[in-house]
């Protein structure tokens, strides 16, 4: 009996708490050294083999996401060309609940949940390292995603090391409605922005020995550009600060920026007193490796097996 039951999968947004930018590589990327980390803000996607068909279909909810270029489509694609029996077709509906172009790495995260997904649906037995190569392929944060959690990332983005789940923190996110796409925001950079790479090992210091963040080590080379080019992002900033958030920071390479709070009686006071005219507004939290997995691989549910026989 062919199984058309849809199964949800869970792929969470990150932050990056640094990122150092350490130089340009000849093939125009940059080199980077970052601590990232997955929080509970999450999209959706809802799984069917259709054993009919052979090809790989996607609905989402941004329509603009419907192309083949979407990541998640792509994603299937570049693992279903890796059996060697005829795969049978997916459809994927994605419900987007994360912004897109907002240094929150949506696209990326779900297709490093399709690679998860898929890996254990189809018992292909690929261990994290390969499945990060295939990641690699689709976007330079796609490998993060494959075991999410804390992890120091290095090279263009494609080396990954995981890390100890650093300290659990409330988040308020701010994603001012101006978009910034991520290659002018590279190209724009200068290298009086590029750094040594210190406050990324600094915070890697501090997860490793199980210590709080040490605040003034979460930086990100890509912000102070951001600010520059983006008023909307500054306002932003200036209205987290007036709130009373002891820290701000850009994601990525934004627009969103994040307020860390080790209670949330202190995020949700900030949330009181925060007045954005302009963006959207999320009260989230960290996310631990094994939670990230978990929801990855949601499907493979007892009640499924039971169904599929
Ligand atoms: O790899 P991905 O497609 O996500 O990268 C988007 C763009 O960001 C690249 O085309 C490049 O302009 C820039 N980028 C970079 N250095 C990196 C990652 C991305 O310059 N390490």
């Amino acid at each position: 009996m062919s199984v058309s039951f849809p199964v949800f999968v869970t792929a969470y947004a990150k932050i990056n708490f640094t990122l150092d930018v350490l130089g340009k590589r000849d093939d125009g990327y940059h080199r980077l050294a970052s601590v990232m980390q997955t929080i509970a803000l999450c999209d959706t996607i809802a799984f069917r083999e259709q054993r009919e068909k052979r090809d790989v279909t996607c609905s989402c909810d941004m329509a603009e996401l419907e192309s083949v270029e979407n990541l998640a489509t792509r994603a299937a694609i570049l693992i279903r060309d890796l059996r060697e029996d005829s795969a049978p077709g997916i459809a994927l509906d994605v419900h987007k609940e994360i912004p897109t172009q907002a240094g929150l790495g949506g696209g990326s995260s779900d297709a490093a949940c399709v690679l998860n997904a898929l890996n254990a649906q189809w018992k292909l037995n690929l261990p994290p390292k390969r499945l990060e190569a295939l990641g690699a392929e689709l976007g330079s944060d796609v490998p993060f995603f494959i075991r999410g959690g804390t992890a120091l990332i290095e090279g263009r983005g494609e080396i990954v090391t995981p890390l100890p789940d650093a300290e659990p923190l409330w988040l308020i996110l701010v994603k001012p409605t101006v978009d910034v796409p991520t290659p002018g925001v590279f190209r724009r950079l200068t290298p009086r922005e590029y750094s040594n790479g210190d406050d990324t090992a600094a915070v890697v210091q501090a997860i490793r020995r199980r210590e709080p963040l040490p605040e003034r080590h979460l930086t990100n080379a890509l912000e102070a550009g951001v600010l520059r080019d983006y008023p909307q992002v500054e306002e932003a900033r200036n209205a987290l600060v007036a709130a009373g958030a002891p820290v701000v920071r850009m994601s990525g390479s934004g627009s969103t920026l994040y307020a860390p709070f080790r209670s949330l009686n202190a995020a949700a006071a900030a949330l009181r007193e925060l007045r954005i005219d302009d963006g959207r507004v999320w009260l989230t939290r960290t996310v631990t490796a094994t939670e990230a997995q978990q929801g990855q691989r949601a499907f493979l549910h007892d009640d499924f097996e039971v169904l599929a026989k």
